[in-house]
């Protein structure tokens, strides 16, 4: 089967709020899109990488590695799950093909993590995803910052990026959404629409998906890391 990298790089970028979307600032001398596709090269393992921009800015253009023989562009969408369609939508895959979504504002992601990923599903049926099990006890809140109720911390994951699914199932999975209107935050979601029951890989805590301003510090701090060791 062959691997697919997609990476979504379409939105704004609004809860950063600096003056271009977050994919486009410079960490340790990088866009945070360069580092997530080197990333994503060095795992030597992706037939093609798919990287959804949106048409709305020309930051891009800049950006000489998109320009590499295994990366192509499209044009991304409204949302997330618009823009992850928009790139299957290129690829001429095989149904049971794996696709690897993987978030570009997670530049962090090591390469051990991407090899765990697809060690632990590569014979399953339907594929899976990065998640942290939750260190924070979580509530939750009602109408007047009430809590209502305490979740069970055992049973609780993040999700991360990669998610790591068969090709046909994650499109129809989209479509599905797509069409009874849902808001998709994760491809997973997509597959549970779907009534499968994706699977969850151990990741590590320092593939943060950079949200906020303070994650930009908290990034660098992680790349330098990941140089130093490699
Ligand atoms: N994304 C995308 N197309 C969209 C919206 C988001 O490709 N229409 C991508 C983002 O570029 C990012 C990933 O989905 O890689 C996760 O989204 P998020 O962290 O929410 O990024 P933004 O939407 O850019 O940030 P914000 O929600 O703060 O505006
Ligand atoms: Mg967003």
């Amino acid at each position: 089967k062959n691997y697919y990298a997609v990476v979504p790089a379409a939105g704004v970028g609004k809860r950063v709020g600096a003056a271009k979307p977050k994919q486009y600032i410079e960490i340790n001398g990088q866009t945070v899109l360069e580092h997530t596709l080197n990333a994503l090269l060095k795992a030597q393992l992706f037939s093609e990488i798919i990287v959804a921009v949106s048409a709305a800015d020309s930051h891009w253009q800049q950006i000489a590695l998109l320009q590499h023989p295994q990366i192509r562009v499209v044009e991304g969408g409204q949302e997330r799950s618009d823009s992850v369609l928009a790139a299957l939508t290129v690829l001429q895959a095989e149904p049971e093909d794996w696709v690897l979504v993987h978030d570009v504002a997670r530049p962090c992601i090591a390469e051990k993590s991407i090899h765990k990923l697809i060690a632990c599903l590569k014979n399953d049926e339907v594929g899976g995803i990065l998640a942290l099990p939750i260190s924070d006890t979580v509530k939750q809140v009602g109408e007047a910052q009430a809590i209502n109720s305490t979740l069970d911390r055992s049973q609780l994951w993040s999700a991360q990026t990669p998610q790591m699914f068969r090709y046909q199932l994650l499109q129809q999975g989209l479509q599905q959404g797509l069409a009874q209107g849902l808001v998709i935050t994760d491809e997973a979601s997509a597959i549970e629409l779907l009534g499968f029951k994706p699977k969850v890989v151990e990741g590590l805590a320092s593939n943060i998906k950079i949200t906020r301003p303070e994650d930009l510090t908290l990034a660098a701090f992680y790349l330098s890391q990941i140089t130093e060791e490699d």
